[in-house]
């Protein structure tokens, strides 16, 4: 049983494998934050004193003494304007004007499945999985508010969601409908986010939680590079190994907003959901709108266990379809190495050397359809570019396809260019508001996908491209965010809508896309890692990391990506040097090692390339296949900035990553103690390779105890050259 309710004292405990997350029904009815840590069995409402805090108001039944108040005990979903001035939950407005909303508990129900959530993706129920459902009312408006609970128990993971109805007789204008509202009522806590820019994507931030609020949000349309609906709260002594951590994560693509607030009396509320800002949602009599989901884990292990948890719920529990936890193709994609400049014999002639080279599938990337011969024109225009591809698409995937190869195709749905017959024959189908030119954005415009209509034509467009097509992976791309949002098919009181709307209708699509064409790979792709979030994993178990190629930069915006998201969803490519985008050169070999680092492929034409570099290629594809299954369901572990651990979970084999990002002369050791192992084995050194290092050390040892490794750690030695980079391949001896 992971979900208890004592009747005497009123608690609700979620339990998992190791933690406890506890609330409780107050003296009133509210519904009250006990507990969320280490598993215990306790009853935590000891830890709430009645205090009298100045300008703390009280609520009308409960005056004497002045201690208790609703801006001072802990919420479990807070309402508004009814005497807690910290963050709201919900907040909305009758038709007659009425604000504001006082939750109480109602009643609740314990269900031994997964809830599931109407127009939105969620994680998919375990065998072990769940829900608590705690219904709560604000009486003056009528409104109900279901908080559900999806408890994970093996995976230590609590998800969360709030199905909002208006039980009342007047229509309600729902303004804020949070997803999950968690208070850390003791603690000196420290906020880890994820911020960033095109091309540099996920850069791990940490601050100490301030005494005001503090705010991750975008108001993009998309989830964004710059910023991410993930954050983690963790001890202000939290270090990789040790300390108490709890990660949000919201299972949503759009405008998002996660706040958290240190009060007055030292509490920490974070209150995590859809954006809010120009949201409103007209809630009918009769009517239930859901959130987004979020997904709770917390850990007394450290930064390190942290992402390990996400990673194997985002891989059990979120990815699904037949790629979820499967190898994935090997791929040789277009764009850097031909841009817009192609013809039907240049993809057939990369196609060949992706072929010789070892790989498993040629994505052709933008630039095959309509009149794209640069990106200023033809989103929209689904067919074959007649002067690339004379013969249209099919006979080149069957050329292909006969090679042995796969065959995979660029889109961007969403999209339209002001050049094209598409918006030539609908311009009503893009976002625009009357009157106002619209910004634009890469010289395209957005497709409103909240009009029935156009996710209609989407779907049928796009299931006429794939079927029978022999395509079986599509790279699905955004290029621009969403301004100017107003629906031509919404009322005037509904334009709030437009946005969450949007998201809706993507969903949709890709629901009955993925659906449809299940043996398809859907990648996902926001101009890189523009959107990147859990909501798209739930259709796209891989999505592009960034535009950003260059193996230096990657390292950082990968291994902030990995702080949330599983190694099997990070797609990474070997590309040419010097990079496209930096100038940088590195060697071959280490841009091997990093993006061998998740779902792996080649961004560059093999034919610019030495004898020798192909060879190496070659072995890289051998390598990797040799590794795969590691790498997409091992124990990811950080070392350092450039140094990272793989452990299958059977403490079998390890695979050690480093790269030296500054070479220097006589340079100090350096030495890394390795984590994961089993301290009691011995492990063999079944390979130690370098990459791009003049001197190609030798290290020492054959064998190493898996003690020596875990406390002894290992010692480097030093390394000539620009970018080298070391792999160990260790596997326990039997
Ligand atoms: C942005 C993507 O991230 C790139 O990989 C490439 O597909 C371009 N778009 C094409 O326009």
């Amino acid at each position: 049983m992971s979900i208890v309710f004592d009747s005497k004292s009123k608690t609700f405990t979620l339990l998992t494998r190791s933690t406890s997350y506890q609330m409780q029904i107050g003296p009133l009815g509210h519904l009250l934050h006990l507990y969320y840590g280490h598993r215990a069995a306790a009853c935590f409402d000891y830890l709430y004193l009645e205090q009298d805090i100045g300008f703390s108001p009280n609520p009308y039944d409960r005056c004497e003494g002045r201690g208790w108040s609703l801006d001072t005990q802990p919420q479990e979903y807070s309402g508004d304007l009814t005497g807690d001035f910290r963050l709201p939950s919900l907040r909305l407005r009758t038709e007659s004007g009425l604000r504001g909303a006082e939750l109480k508990y109602l009643h609740h129900e314990i269900r031994d499945e997964k809830y599931t959530l109407n127009g939105l993706p969620s994680a998919l129920g375990t065998e072990d999985a769940q829900t608590l459902s705690v219904t709560l009312l604000d009486e003056a408006s009528g409104v109900e508010v279901e908080l559900l609970y999806g408890v994970y128990e093996n995976l230590d993971v609590i998800t969360r969601a709030v199905k909002i109805t208006n039980a009342g007789s007047e229509s309600v204008q729902l303004e804020q409908a949070a997803s999950a509202c968690l208070e850390l009522p003791f603690g000196s806590w420290d906020l880890i986010h994820f911020h960033g820019r095109h091309t540099m994507e996920r850069q791990p931030e940490r601050v100490p939680v301030l005494n005001s609020v503090q705010e991750i949000s975008s108001r993009r349309g998309a989830s964004g590079h710059q910023h991410n609906p993930f954050v983690i709260l963790c001890d202000h002594e939290a270090t990789e190994d040790y300390g108490g951590c709890i990660a949000m994560m919201l299972v949503y693509s759009g405008n998002f907003r996660m706040q958290i607030e240190q009060s007055q009396t030292g509490s920490i509320r974070a209150v995590m959901g859809l954006g809010d800002e120009n949201f409103t949602w007209r809630l009918n009599p009769g009517e239930t709108f859901d959130t987004p989901e979020a997904i709770l884990t917390h850990t007394d292990q450290g930064l390190t266990t942290l992402s390990q948890q996400l990673h194997r719920f985002l891989r059990g529990a979120i990815c699904r379809g037949k790629f979820a936890n499967a190898p994935r193709p090997i791929l040789l994609n277009s764009w850097e190495a031909n841009y817009f400049d192609f013809t039907a014999d240049s993809i057939l002639a990369l196609a060949r050397e992706a072929k010789a080279l070892g790989m498993d599938l040629l994505v052709l990337d933008d630039g095959w359809f309509g009149s794209r011969d640069d990106d200023k024109r033809a989103l929209g225009d689904w067919y074959p570019n007649q002067r690339k591809l004379p013969n249209g698409l099919r006979p080149l995937i069957q050329e292909i396809r006969s090679l042995g190869l796969q065959f995979g195709l660029w889109l961007e749905p969403e999209m339209v260019s002001e050049d094209s017959d598409l918006y030539r024959a609908h311009p009503d189908w893009a976002l625009k508001m009357p009157g106002r030119k619209p910004a634009m954005s890469r010289d395209q415009l957005v497709l409103d996908l909240s009009r029935a209509d156009v996710v209609e034509w989407l779907y049928e467009t796009i299931a006429a491209l794939l079927k029978d097509s022999g395509v079986t992976y599509i790279k699905w791309d955004m290029n621009r965010h969403l301004t100017d949002v107003f629906s031509a098919s919404l009322p005037p009181d509904q334009q709030g809508e437009t946005a969450h709307r949007y998201v809706l209708g993507l969903y949709q699509l890709l629901d009955r896309l993925t659906r449809e064409f299940p043996d398809v790979l859907f990648e996902g792709c926001a101009g890189g890692g523009g959107r990147f979030d859990a909501g798209m994993l739930c259709y796209t178990p891989q999505i592009w990391c960034s535009d950003n190629t260059d193996p230096i930069s990657r390292l950082a915006i990968q291994n902030g990506t990995a702080y949330g998201y599983p190694l099997s969803s990070i797609s990474a490519h070997v590309s040419a040097s010097p990079n496209h985008q930096t100038g940088r050169r590195t060697p071959l070999g280490t841009r091997f090692v990093v993006a061998m680092t998740g779902a792996f492929g080649y961004e560059l034409d093999p034919a610019k390339l030495s004898e020798s570099e192909r060879g190496e290629i070659r072995t890289q594809i051998q390598r990797y296949r040799e590794y795969e299954s590691l790498i997409r369901e091992g124990d990811y572990f950080r070392l350092s900035d450039s140094a990272w651990q793989i452990v299958s979970e059977d403490q079998s084999e390890s695979l050690l990553s480093v790269v030296w990002m500054n070479v220097e002369s006589n340079p100090r050791p350096k030495h890394f103690k390795l984590k994961g192992l089993d301290e009691t084995a011995e492990y063999e050194v079944i390979r130690c390779e370098w990459f791009g290092c003049a001197n190609a050390p030798n290290l020492n040892r054959e064998s190493y105890s898996g003690a020596a490794l875990l406390y002894g750690g290992l010692t480097l030695p030093p390394v000539f050259g620009d970018y080298p980079s070391m792999q160990l391949f260790l596997r326990k001896k039997i």
